[in-house]
């Protein structure tokens, strides 16, 4: 059983606030994920909870009980380190063993501990083997089974795939959901990379510069978020954003850039007046070869995934407008020439100067 609150929990290093005035409250058994770009406070966060770094100010409590005085090993708590630093002298299984050993447990009981949870992360077969001996994901599997064997109640892992090739990453990504139903223990995941936390969290805590931006189910956070920096970071390829204005012509609310003007559907029209950003995900614009849509531009790029084809444009700008062909013969989509897109009305989203979404569609969840 393990409730973690976080309770205006802040840390300066100095003159860098790495951590800004954090609440946040974890139920037990969740999964939840801290995401956020480099640098913005995540593992300084993670290391608070575990009681490796001391809070500025603010208060840890498990289950109700502040924690700020209690040494990392009374916490109760496990952390996957970002870099798995295994002991290169001693075998996995000895690596494994190490927590069990500092609590003094008999060497029969460990033995069978250590077989449960190698056989758990699927490492049985590499116990006698030296830590120079496994790859990449096999020692990230290892440092897993260290922090699983000493049974935590809650597990805090910092970017524990990070190290790993794309289909490894995908691999663990599975275990760590597996252990967590298998477990039913609290997870407090960090990463950087917005596909994990998508996959993994109950919960994703999204952050940025030390603070907390938003907080939601997966779905929430892709759907409906709440600035243009939430709306950038998440998804795949990442949300079309188009700068530009909003004006008023006859009465009717108009989006217009410098390379396009759009009338706003009816849910959009009571937007106020002023410079704004329109995005639109790669998902919801339509694409066809012939006349009409909403904006013309030039085919820069055909990038087939297999299952789908995506198709990058020329905006005029920095970053090529995207969007998923579907239903579109490829025979049609010639490198260089211009097609015709059309956004769907109920998937726009509009942001205000300062970044904050001022508009949106009115699907409230992305099917
Ligand atoms: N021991 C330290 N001394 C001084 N500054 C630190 C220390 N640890 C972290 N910082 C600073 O605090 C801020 C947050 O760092 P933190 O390691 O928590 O970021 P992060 O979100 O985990 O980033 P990454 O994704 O790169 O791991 C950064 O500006 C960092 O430079
Ligand atoms: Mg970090």
């Amino acid at each position: 059983m393990a409730r973690i609150e976080l309770i205006g929990l802040s840390k300066s290093f100095g003159a860098v606030a790495a951590v800004k005035d954090l609440s946040l409250a974890i139920e037990d058994g969740e999964f939840v994920v801290l995401v956020g770009p480099s640098g913005c406070g995540k593992t300084t966060t993670l290391r608070m909870i575990a009681g490796f770094e001391d809070p500025s100010s603010g208060d840890i409590r498990i289950d109700g009980r502040s924690v700020n005085d209690l040494e990392p090993r009374d916490r109760g708590l496990g952390m996957v380190f970002q870099t798995h630093a295994l002991f290169p002298h001693k075998t996995v299984a000895q690596n494994i063993e190490f927590g069990l050993r500092m609590k003094k447990m008999p060497a029969v009981e460990r033995a069978l501990r250590v077989r449960e949870v190698a056989d758990m992360v699927r490492i049985a077969h590499l116990l006698e083997k030296m830590p120079s001996q496994c790859s990449g994901g096999e020692a990230q599997r290892v440092a897993l089974a260290r922090t699983l064997v000493t049974s935590p109640s809650t597990f805090l892992l910092d970017e524990p795939l990070s190290s790993l090739d794309a289909k490894l990453r995908r691999e663990l990504r599975a275990e760590c959901d597996r252990l967590h139903q298998a477990l039913k223990r609290t997870f407090i995941y960090v990463t950087h990379d917005q596909e994990e936390a998508m996959t993994l969290a109950d919960r994703i805590i999204v952050m940025r510069a030390g603070e907390i931006v938003q907080i939601g189910s997966p779905m929430e956070i892709y759907s409906d978020p709440v600035n243009h920096f939430v709306a950038d970071f998440f998804g795949s390829p990442s949300m079309n954003l188009i700068v530009g204005e909003i004006v008023q012509m006859n009465g009717v609310a108009r989006f217009r850039s410098s390379r396009f003007e759009l009338a706003l559907p009816r849910h959009l029209r009571s937007v106020k007046i002023g410079p704004a950003t329109l995005g639109i995900r790669p998902e919801h614009v339509g694409v066809t070869s012939g006349e009409g849509g909403d904006l013309r531009l030039a085919v820069r790029l055909v990038e087939p995934l297999g299952r789908d084809t995506l198709l990058y444009f020329d905006p005029g700008s920095e970053r090529a407008f995207v969007a998923v062909s579907k239903g579109l013969n490829m025979a049609d989509v010639k490198v260089g020439a211009p097609m015709a897109l059309s956004f769907d009305p109920q998937r726009l989203y509009l942001f205000g100067a300062d970044g904050k979404r001022i508009g949106r569609g009115p699907t409230q969840l992305v099917d």
